[in-house]
């Protein structure tokens, strides 16, 4: 008798980059070998130049490439993502790389359901070059963080984080480069939870497991 082959649904999921895409490829790895119940359907860039889009296309996987250059307003720029990604059928949209903000709009459009990876621990060093500021400002520790994409600068609320300690050696590629080997571990594994687990939001914070098992656990705290 043939083994019975029960297949989990998939998530569809987006990958917007505008460069290397590393953590896209990490992203597709757990994919593939069975540690994230997902499907990349589509990977954007807003860079016609980004590296992580030929990779993509050796890969054998749909790509766009929608320019921000001269793509006019944002707004006009963010109407073209949002065609592609509804025609590729994605649910889920993983920022890698993606250095655009996002409107208002697009975010509620995908509501709670836009991630993104971020080389700091947010709300520590939001924004660009960030391993230089963690250098410059003398921190011990510094990491990486995924979070929820709302129509702030890194401020959605973290789902999760990891830490990489700061070396007296570091310089910012140095730090940058440990950094983003957690990355590559951290970003499949924290949409993987917001696939296979429960979870809701309360004021900022990402809770997971059963409402009645949370606020259990917090009364005995
Ligand atoms: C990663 O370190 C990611 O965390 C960072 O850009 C790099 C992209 O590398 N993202 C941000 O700074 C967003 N605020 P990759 O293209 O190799 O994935």
């Amino acid at each position: 008798m043939r083994p019975l082959v029960v297949s989990a649904k998939k998530a569809p999921i987006a990958v917007l980059i505008s460069g290397r895409g590393s953590n896209f490829e990490a992203l597709h790895r757990a994919t593939r070998d069975g540690r994230l119940p997902a499907e990349i359907v589509l990977v954007l860039s807003n860079v016609p130049s980004a590296s992580g889009i030929g990779r993509a296309r050796s890969l054998g996987l749909a790509t766009a490439v929608v320019p921000s250059r001269g793509a006019g307003s944002r707004t006009a720029h963010e109407a073209r993502v949002r065609q592609e990604i509804e025609r590729a059928g994605a649910e889920w949209i993983c920022l890698a790389g993606y250095m655009r903000l996002l409107g208002a709009d697009f975010v509620a459009a995908f509501e709670n359901r836009i991630l993104n990876i971020h080389p700091s621990l947010l709300p520590s060093f939001p924004g660009l070059d960030v391993q230089q500021a963690a250098l410059d400002y003398g921190v011990r520790v510094s990491g990486c963080t995924v979070h929820l994409v709302d129509a702030g600068l890194d401020t959605g609320p973290i789902v999760d984080q990891r830490v990489v300690r700061v070396r007296s050696s570091d310089t910012a590629g140095s730090l940058a480069a440990r950094i983003l080997r957690e990355e590559h571990r951290l970003y499949a594994e924290a949409l993987r939870r917001l696939l296979v687990e429960e979870w809701r939001i309360e004021g900022r914070r990402v809770l997971f497991g059963p409402p009645s098992a949370t606020s259990a656990a917090s009364k005995r705290e």
